[in-house]
């Protein structure tokens, strides 16, 4: 690779967050409860017992992280809206406190010249609305256009950049099938249920979306996608890697982009197939604006007769780097990825919403936080995003994960993904080595 490769003048730097992973202030200010509340609550879910009551206490010091931002040069921040914090019981009575709060955000972003990406749903349903079935129940559907309505209407004009649900896969099959996140169900048909809820729920909203905003106003949904690799050449892994594909990528992909779930899916979940309603297909097909892309990995899959439903279990590659989520690096998978997407799907734009990396970061005898992993890692990404812009791929901007230290959903504070180190206990951030080398990137606008 060259020295240094340029991007865009127009290119997006920025990085994300998510509301229960950052705000804390769980019950202040007439916020209803979540699923994450209550999932967080529950023993023996969350490790160490973390909850997120407090975490990054966001909610009160958005000022300083803002400025954090700022210092950092970030052009964009994604941030997402707690659905309960705006409105408590999931639908009916409005919570204004919760309201004012994203728009002092979004005004002091603005502020700052820093362009907020705002996610509607990553992952804190009303506790309210789930126990009336949550997404398996379709009535959420519906709901979830009130709550976007309603948010759109107040932010119309200052925001223009919408996601409405981040990693639909994850929120069906780790929250339903698994168990490991909210609400803690395992249950596979009731997560393909959520599934095709979820995906609706992205249609209706886009209308919501673009109605409330203007011209500028651009919609789109964000999914956790990754190349699926065969453990080897045999005829059953190359089946199985396809499997996974579908079950991972191709499901949630074909229906936004090509108005159909994947045929070899739904032989494969058979009887298991969700309830489709006429029109329901057509309705998800809805244009979006852009895709946002979660990449963090790539999977080695083998086929494994004794798994069921799908039918393969996962190869851990020998020889290679993993962070500290056991996650294989594996940069130029960001390059497959992305062109991939771009020759099967064609979204008009595309950015990377996440990327990142979790890494045992300690705070040094001087203060300072090394983490030159994470530059390696970040470094390493950024240029493989840049070969697939080189070679015709419409991305327009890369968010990096995270902000800084969060809540890691199951492994509570045990995981430090931030470029910005949090030290818990004083809630004092600190700027790793990584944030100051972004800096860097952002300044200059190449790696
Ligand atoms: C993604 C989530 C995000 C964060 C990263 C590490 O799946 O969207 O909230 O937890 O993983």
């Amino acid at each position: 690779m060259p020295e240094k490769l340029e991007f865009p003048d127009d290119f997006l730097w920025g990085a994300a967050t998510a509301s229960y992973q950052i705000e804390g202030a769980s019950y202040e200010d007439g916020k209803g409860l979540s699923i994450w509340d209550h999932f967080s609550h529950t023993p023996g879910k969350i490790h160490g017992g973390d909850t997120g009551d407090i975490a990054c206490d966001h909610y009160h010091r958005y000022r300083e992280d803002v400025a954090n931002m700022k210092e950092m040069g970030l052009n964009a921040y994604r941030f997402s809206i707690s659905w309960p914090r705006v409105i408590p019981e999931g639908k009916g009575k409005i919570n204004k406190s919760g309201l004012d709060f994203y728009d002092r955000l979004v005004d002091t972003l603005l502020e700052a010249e820093i362009e907020p990406f705002v996610t509607l749903y990553h992952w804190d349903l009303p506790q309210n609305l789930q126990e009336n079935g949550g997404w398996a129940n379709r009535d959420t559907v519906g709901y979830f256009e009130d709550y976007a309505t309603l948010v759109a209407h107040r932010l119309a004009g200052r925001v223009h950049h919408w996601i409405t649900h981040n990693e639909p896969w994850v929120v069906s099959f780790l929250g339903h099938a698994f168990g490991v996140h909210a609400p803690g169900i395992m249950d596979f048909p009731l997560a393909l249920q959520v599934s095709h809820h979820l995906l609706l729920s992205h249609a209706e909203t886009v209308t919501v979306l673009k109605d409330a905003g203007d011209e500028r106003t651009k919609v789109g949904i964000t999914l956790n996608l990754s190349p699926i690799h065969p453990a080897s050449e045999k005829k059953e892994d190359v089946e199985a890697a396809k499997i996974y594909d579908g079950h991972l990528n191709r499901w949630f992909l074909d229906p936004i982009f090509y108005g159909a779930y994947p045929p070899d899916m739904l032989d494969c979940y058979g009887e298991k197939v969700p309830q489709i309603l006429p029109g329901d297909i057509g309705t998800i097909s809805k244009k979006i604006d852009f895709l946002g892309v979660n990449y963090y990995t790539r999977h080695i899959v083998k086929h494994d007769p004794r798994q069921r439903i799908l039918k393969i279990s996962s190869v851990v590659p020998k020889e290679a780097e993993f962070t500290d989520m056991g996650w294989e690096i594996y940069p130029s998978g960001i390059y497959e990825l992305l062109k991939r997407v771009q020759n099967d799907y064609s979204p008009e734009v595309m950015y990377i919403t996440e990327n990142g990396a979790a890494f045992p970061d300690t705070i040094g005898n001087d203060g300072k936080v090394e983490d030159e992993r994470r530059i390696n890692y970040l470094k390493e990404h950024f240029s493989f995003a840049h070969k697939a812009m080189l070679e015709g791929v419409r991305l327009k901007g890369y968010f990096v994960w995270s902000l800084m230290d969060n809540f890691e959903w199951a492994y509570g504070y045990s995981k430090r993904f931030g470029l910005i180190y949090v030290d818990y206990p004083t809630q004092k951030r600190i700027f790793k080595k990584s944030a100051n080398w972004y800096r860097q990137v952002i300044q200059s606008n190449s790696v």
